[in-house]
């Protein structure tokens, strides 16, 4: 056994989805805003050209991909955020944004160089610290907070830490709170990037869910040293079909490439065919915004009624909440459970968060009414 594994907590969403059987177990209805995977129907032009797509003969998908794919994604990023991308040399499919993130390490860490920090946001999505750990390296945790607006500035990371980063990973707009990352703070990344020699990778799997200012993407304020990881997750709600890319800066996107070689992930022809529709398609993911923005009415009004404050933002779907009274989230969460309310206590996602918890927006919206109809009053 891998000692260095063994100290890792259980991984947040398994121990929450044995906790939601426990209480369905007991017969209760279950509203569950565990973890972020929606319901909502794949379009069906996507679910379509999946199944089309299946061969008669099948045989091993190559790393890179097929050109259809890289073309659709390049042609969407450069629609959605002005920047042209080559599809040759900057554009890498992944299974899904998770594998992509928790392998990086494994491509650019030597913990045997100085040079072998990874830098994180916490609260974050574990996987940055999950995949940091496997690797070997060391982990440097930016504390965010309500006070510092969950918002990370180079200029509050020391600059040794900088000096010894492999990879700095933000991840705007935020899980778990919705933040956005200002104009500015983008431009001083990317000098802190130039001026200390890092690799800067930007999370951006809830750029498409927005329902205020539409979030900004890395590459457009710059590429050396830069690589950004897009989802069709969240975007296009294909969580199973297990769809992202990984794009960027080209030394580091080729040698990306060699090593996924012999790390084995390569995409199915289907889903590649199936993804580069989603990555065509905007109508789907504007009826999808309307949906959770409904949801996320729903929910702000009921909240309110109930005395719950929110941390105010306006991407993700997202709410991130303080635990009413002095009860810490865990406590706060197990008695959620107990009215059939499933909710993420702020720890899941990094030490410093127990006055806080995440409800993700997966109920319908008739399920987010009944919900906050039986949810316990504040004292
Ligand atoms: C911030 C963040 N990044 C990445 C992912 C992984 O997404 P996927 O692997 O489905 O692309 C998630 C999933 O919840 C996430 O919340």
């Amino acid at each position: 056994m891998n000692e260095r594994i063994r100290r890792l907590a259980p991984y947040p969403m398994v121990e929450l989805a044995r906790r939601k059987r426990a209480v369905a177990a007991r017969g209760i209805t279950v509203f569950d805003f565990g973890t972020g995977d929606p319901r909502e129907p794949t379009d069906a032009r996507i679910r379509e050209a999946l199944v089309a797509s299946v061969p008669e003969v099948s045989q091993y998908p190559s790393v890179q991909g097929e050109a259809e794919l890289r073309e659709a994604f390049a042609a969407w990023y450069s629609r959605r955020f002005g920047v042209a991308l080559s599809p040759e040399t900057e554009v890498l499919p992944a299974r899904g944004s998770k594998e992509a993130m928790f392998h990086l390490p494994l491509a650019l860490v030597d913990p045997s160089e100085s040079r072998s920090i990874v830098v994180h946001p916490e609260p974050g999505y574990p996987v940055m610290e999950i995949g940091a750990f496997y690797s070997g390296a060391e982990t440097w945790r930016y504390p965010l907070t309500a006070d510092n607006r969950y918002v990370m500035d180079p200029a509050h990371v020391p600059a040794e830490v900088l000096d010894r980063a492999r990879i700095v990973w933000i991840n705007y707009p935020h899980n778990p709170t919705g933040q956005d990352l200002p104009e500015e703070l983008w431009h001083a990344w990317v000098e802190a990037r130039t001026r200390h020699g890092f690799v800067l990778c930007s999370d951006e799997c809830y750029t498409e869910l927005w329902f205020g200012d539409k979030p900004r993407s890395l590459l457009e304020f710059g590429r050396e040293g830069c690589l950004v990881f897009h989802s069709l997750s969240k975007r296009s709600g294909m969580t199973g079909y297990r769809s992202a890319i990984v794009a960027g800066d080209a030394e580091l996107i080729t040698h990306y490439k060699a090593c996924r070689a012999a790390f084995g992930q390569a995409m199915p022809i289907w889903e590649q065919r199936a993804s580069a529709v989603a990555w065509s398609d905007e109508s789907h993911v504007e009826a999808r915004r309307e949906v959770f923005r409904e949801k996320r009415a729903v929910m702000k009004a009921g909240l309110a009624r109930l005395g719950i404050e929110l941390f105010e933002s306006s991407s993700t779907f997202y709410l991130w909440c303080r635990v009413p009274g002095d009860s810490d989230a865990m406590v706060y969460c197990e008695r959620l459970l107990d009215h059939g309310i499933v909710a993420s206590p702020g720890g899941f996602f990094g030490a410093g968060n127990d006055a806080w918890f995440r409800l993700a927006l997966v109920p319908t919206v008739d399920e987010c009414r009944a919900a906050l109809d039986r949810w316990p009053a504040s004292v």
